[in-house]
């Protein structure tokens, strides 16, 4: 095993470098304090490896990303949405007896406790539907034990009903009575007739809007370490439960540098159309450091963003078969165009990234910009759930996730009566 030395005033220490399967290095600094008082510091992480994980591979530099070692354009290309699911929280791709299963299990476990029903008329009209997502997924934990027995069926019961919630959610937010879901339909098709249907109507599923559904989560589906992953082992690293984890990384999800910024997209594209379209003025307000450009930019890729290539590509094809000419469309290709050729954006490398075509996609196929985030959670939901149980059953075994601070505060003072 090869070190990396540190030398600090005269003392030295050799720390062990561990190498990735895909050549990554990386320096395990675990013995600096105990060794030489010292800790790292690395505000927002970026440089900071929390964790070895076998489950997605990103190359940021080559715009590279696989799921357990599979291509997320061939993944994208042949996969449902529950087979990347499993793939993600197994580890391999299921037979299809074992997809088979698994589906069947996805089916039953849909419906919600009845009693769930109720908290949702607690909810004003306006609530955000990732608040709502948040407490009820938390609420779950009230109706199903956190023992290890349960550990199959829980990670079943979450990733079927979370699009129930997610739907009710909606339905809630517009004043329409719940759909309840089905068992005779898949799982995206379900979840758009929870959306989309009315009692009093029949609805028939539109198979383009079920394609890009599915491929929509599987895009989404794991991101290795982001703000929410991370978020998600942070909470289950103390041993909270399963549904808790998953409200905690619903919250990291929800803020607009996050999984907030397809909705933050769309809101940046009205109000440049508001505007008179006028991308010079815009980009000014950017460079100003006034506004970001929503979409753009990635902790990791400092390149082509592969996950916003194929939503580009699909976006043209699914406006093209629901007939649909959407004007966001049409500033989002020339304020891109112009990006790409800005120098500002090229020295920062600053590309688009997934959430700058997926909130046109949402929107075209009919879904308010208040649910863009929680699409996200339920395509990142397998992600979360693969990662939280690598932690938990690393054969090691894990430790409370505590960073350290460097202090920059008073010094002792006294404190005495008033
Ligand atoms: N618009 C304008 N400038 C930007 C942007 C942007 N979208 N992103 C980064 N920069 C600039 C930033 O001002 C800084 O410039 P300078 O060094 O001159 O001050 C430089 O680029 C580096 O930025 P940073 O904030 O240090 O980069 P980061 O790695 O901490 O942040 C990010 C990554 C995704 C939060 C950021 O790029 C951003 O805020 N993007 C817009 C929000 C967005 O689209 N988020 C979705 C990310 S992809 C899906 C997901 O993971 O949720």
């Amino acid at each position: 095993m090869s070190t990396a030395k540190l030398v600090y005033e005269g003392r030295e220490i050799e720390l062990p470098v561990v190498v990735g399967s895909e050549g990554e290095i990386g320096v395990d600094v675990a013995k600096l304090r105990k060794e030489l008082g010292l800790i790292t510091l690395d505000p927002g992480y970026g440089n900071t490896g929390s964790t070895e994980s076998a489950i997605t591979f990103i190359d940021g530099e080559r715009g590279v990303l696989r799921y357990r070692g599979y291509p997320i354009e061939q993944v994208a290309a042949h996969a449902s949405f529950n087979e990347v699911s499993y793939l993600l929280i197994e580890g391999e791709r299921p037979t299809d007896q074992q997809l088979k299963d698994f589906e069947r299990e996805l089916t039953y476990h849909s419906l919600l406790h009845e009693d769930m029903r109720k908290f949702f008329e607690g909810y004003p009209p306006s609530a955000h539907p990732m608040a709502i997502m948040a407490a009820m997924v938390a609420s779950l934990s009230t109706f199903y034990p956190d023992t290890p027995e349960e550990e199959h069926i829980n990670i079943v019961r979450i990733l079927s009903k979370m699009k129930t919630l997610a739907a009710f959610a909606y339905k809630k937010s517009v004043g329409q009575p719940f759909i309840y879901p089905r068992n005779d339909l898949s799982a995206t098709g379900n979840f758009l007739r929870m959306m989309f249907a009315v009692p009093s109507e029949d609805y028939e599923i539109p198979v383009v809007l079920e394609e890009a559904l599915n491929m929509l989560l599987i895009l989404h589906a794991d991101h290795e370490q982001n703000c929410s992953t991370s978020t998600m082992r942070m909470v289950g690293s103390s041993e909270a439960n399963l549904f808790a984890s998953i409200s905690a990384a619903t919250c990291a999800l929800w803020g607009p540098r996050h999984g907030g910024a397809n909705q933050a997209v769309i809101e940046m594209l009205r109000s440049i159309t508001a505007n008179g379209g006028n991308l010079d003025s815009f980009l000014a307000k950017v460079k100003a450091r006034e506004v970001r450009l929503m979409g753009f930019g990635h902790r990791v890729y400092k390149n082509f963003d592969p996950r916003a290539r194929l939503l580009k590509s699909a976006a043209d094809r699914i406006f093209d078969q629901l007939g649909i000419n959407d004007p966001l469309l049409d500033v989002a290709k020339r304020l891109e165009e112009a990006a790409l050729n800005d120098d500002f954006f090229i020295s920062r490398k600053l590309y688009p990234n997934v959430d700058f075509y997926s909130g046109i996609i949402y929107r075209a196929m009919g879904i308010p910009t208040e649910m863009f985030t929680v699409m996200f959670a339920l395509g990142r939901l397998p992600g979360w759930i693969a990662h939280w149980r690598e932690m938990r059953n690393a054969s090691g075994g894990y430790r409370i996730h505590r960073p350290r601070q460097i202090y920059t505060g008073e010094g002792e003072r006294t404190f005495g009566p008033r």
